[in-house]
């Protein structure tokens, strides 16, 4: 679905704007694991799309696994409480892994998943996330990959939604306060 959409006010990040990106953070990732055999651990749903494009990007062969995590805590803000809906197949045991996120906010999610992943004995937990808004900035977490530095506010498309809508929009954009009310 194209960016150009009635529901969306302000485009931040266009289809082709992501797609270089992609290509640049895949380069990076290919010297970074040159030696290491990654495993891209993506986190459901959102992640999705980044996953696909960055992995097919990058010329290194990789690994893929998924979670599904939810925050316990009411509306929009996360509460740092998380809870595994889908846990991985992989042991990651003395593995290499990389959290592939579509979005940081509060960083509270990946602050747990980070430290949960390494509790589990992998060599080594790095963080690529398409997208940064300002509040990841309060949580200790290193983020060695971002994207995009977005401001404070709701966005959709490429993976992210509202209502589970939006997904499959090609890039990010500002939802219209309309579609909330
Ligand atoms: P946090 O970093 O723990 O606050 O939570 C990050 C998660 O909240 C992301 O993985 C998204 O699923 C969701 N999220 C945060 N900001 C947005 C947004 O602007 N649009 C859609 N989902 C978002
Ligand atoms: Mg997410």
């Amino acid at each position: 679905m194209h960016l150009n959409h009635p529901d969306i006010t302000t485009v931040l990040v266009t289809a082709d704007e992501i797609a270089e990106k992609v290509l640049e953070l895949a380069g990076e990732l290919d010297s970074y694991y040159q030696d290491k055999d990654p495993l891209l651990v993506g986190v459901l749903k959102g992640a999705v799309p980044f996953v696909a494009d960055l992995s097919r990007a990058m010329q290194l062969s990789t690994s893929q696994d998924w979670m599904a995590v939810s925050s316990y805590g009411s509306g929009t803000t996360s509460s740092g409480v998380v809870r595994i809906l889908k846990d991985l197949d992989t042991d990651v045991t003395d593995r290499h892994v990389l959290i592939v996120e579509d979005i940081i906010d509060s960083g509270l999610t990946l602050s747990w998943l980070t430290t949960n992943l390494a509790n589990r004995g992998a060599a080594s937990v790095e963080v690529v996330t398409l997208l940064r808004k300002p509040g990841a900035a309060k949580v200790q977490i290193n983020v060695r990959w971002v994207g995009f530095d977005i401001p404070n506010e709701f966005v959709v498309g490429y993976g992210l939604d509202y209502n589970e809508r939006y997904r499959s929009l090609d890039g990010v954009g500002v939802l219209s306060p309309s579609v909330y009310s």
